[in-house]
């Protein structure tokens, strides 16, 4: 039998109306937002991929949820009724509410890192590794080579090299590493998985050393849908099932709710360790809020609960993936590097490759990304220099990845608006060697990617 169409699990009951604007109207706009389109207003954005955070559309039980929000500042039913959740299908004891997910990362860090302290990952993330050097500690990568490899279509990208974990083992000692910092679907690598082999391992090498795991769960449902279209033995398994023996090998986990649980605003930590919990609830008074809002409000926790029991159905997991994959197979056919395999949350242009008149100095991702923007109103990210920041000697940090990251918000776009995205990226790939590189005029101390300014500059390569 023909092969038939899998349509999305839902229909559209709301809808928000979006603006196309004239090119000359985004040259003005990207100018102004000096060349990051993390400074341009929404209103000027046509098809907003710069995140998958926070952007998502909220199901009807969802916003219904927050109908029932119980704003008393302490003990809101909202936050059992989130507790619940994450004990059912995350497997944590213990659940600490935050404002998001850097709220989790921080008081974690305070928590488990003291001055001097390693903390390996499976590749950095913005925030994280930031609150992870706040509180003292170095984040060393010792994720495998291929995930700095684009074009490097290995299906376990996210997995951990363990030659490189035992050198650094050896040579600091396990004393100084508090704790693992894994993340699941890693985002900087192109939102790629881990396999439960290597998590499996990892537990077990970690066993015998006394290192505890603790998994950036942000993109998990993510993650565990990939482990069961990809390892054997999970193809029968219901990525609810696959979620929790992920977490099983854990020791607790941080999260934002703004990626897997459709949410718009939320986070927590969650541990099965009596101590880090008691820790953790000391400092979230301090940051976020009563350790039983966090910083969120009632109705935000009932959303979060909502969306955790929902993310886990496999249809929705499954048209989340479809539709990402629906865009990066659209720009594979037409010869434009990707990063591949295609990520969870979005397609990640290879700037490097894409623009090779622009050196890496001139930050081609961050142009490409403008490029892009005044082609169509698209807004991406840039996931390259800018994002890496500077090393502490001040010194630019150049890591081989230098991507622009279209990710795409849960359940909002159709997929002709990935047509409109895939036509403008194809067009401007053939006329790739009319973009000119950027330099920075500013940039604040930390987390710059948020913030720079650049102009164009005149300079080329060769
Ligand atoms: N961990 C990962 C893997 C993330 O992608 C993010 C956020 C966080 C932690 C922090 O969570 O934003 O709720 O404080 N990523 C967003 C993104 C910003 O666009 O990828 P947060």
């Amino acid at each position: 039998m023909k092969k038939r169409t899998i349509a999305e699990p839902y229909k559209i009951k709301v809808v928000e109306p979006i603006k196309v604007t004239t090119r000359k109207h985004r040259e003005k706009a990207i100018k102004e937002a000096g060349y990051n389109t993390f400074l341009l207003k929404s209103e000027d954005v046509y098809i907003d991929l710069l995140t998958d955070s926070g952007t998502n559309a909220m199901s009807d039980n969802q916003w219904a949820g927050m109908m029932l929000g119980d704003e008393a500042y302490a003990g809101s039913r909202n936050f059992y009724n989130l507790e619940k959740a994450v004990q059912e299908i995350y497997g944590y004891r213990h659940i600490v509410p935050t404002h998001q997910g850097r709220g989790a990362e921080h008081i974690i860090s305070k928590v488990l890192i003291e001055n001097g302290d390693f903390i390996p990952g499976n590749m950095y993330f913005t925030t994280t590794r930031l609150h992870q050097e706040l509180a003292g500690g170095t984040f060393i990568d010792v994720i495998i080579d291929e995930a700095h490899d684009p074009a490097a279509d290995f299906e376990f990208k996210g997995n951990v090299d363990f030659n490189k974990l035992a050198t650094l083992v050896k040579k600091v000692g396990a004393a100084k590493i508090p704790y693992f910092s894994l993340q699941a679907n890693t985002n900087m690598a192109g939102g790629q998985p881990f396999s439960m082999e290597n998590l499996k391992e990892l537990s077990e090498y970690f066993k015998k050393k006394k290192i505890k795991i603790i998994l950036d769960a942000t993109r998990a449902v993510e993650n565990a849908y990939f482990i069961k279209k990809r390892e054997s033995g999970y193809k029968t398994k219901s990525v609810k099932t696959i979620l929790k023996e992920i977490c099983s090998y854990t020791y607790g986990c941080t999260m934002s709710s703004k990626k897997d649980h459709y949410c718009n605003i939320g986070g927590f930590l969650a541990t099965n360790d009596e101590k880090v919990f008691t820790n953790a609830k000391e400092l979230v008074v301090i940051y976020e809020g009563l350790h039983t809002y966090g910083g969120l409000a009632g109705r935000d926790m009932e959303a979060i609960a909502r969306g955790i029991y929902e993310c886990v159905k496999d249809e929705n997991i499954a048209a989340r993936i479809r539709q990402v994959e629906y865009l990066g197979n659209k720009l594979l056919k037409a010869k434009v590097p990707i990063v591949v395999p295609i990520g969870g949350h979005g397609v990640f242009l290879d700037a490097k490759k894409i623009l090779e008149h622009i050196p890496q100095e001139q930050f081609s991702a961050q142009a490409l990304t403008s490029a892009l923007y005044i082609d169509s109103g698209v807004r991406g990210m840039e996931r390259g220099a800018v994002s890496a920041g500077r090393d502490k000697q001040g010194k630019n940090i150049y890591p081989k990845l230098e991507l622009v990251r279209l990710a795409i918000p849960r359940r909002v776009y159709t997929n002709l608006h990935m047509d409109v995205v895939a036509e403008s990226v194809i067009e401007i790939y053939n006329n790739r060697e009319k973009i000119k590189g950027l330099k920075i005029t500013y940039e604040p101390e930390k987390l710059r990617f948020f913030q720079a300014r650049f102009k164009q500059t005149s300079w080329r390569r060769g």
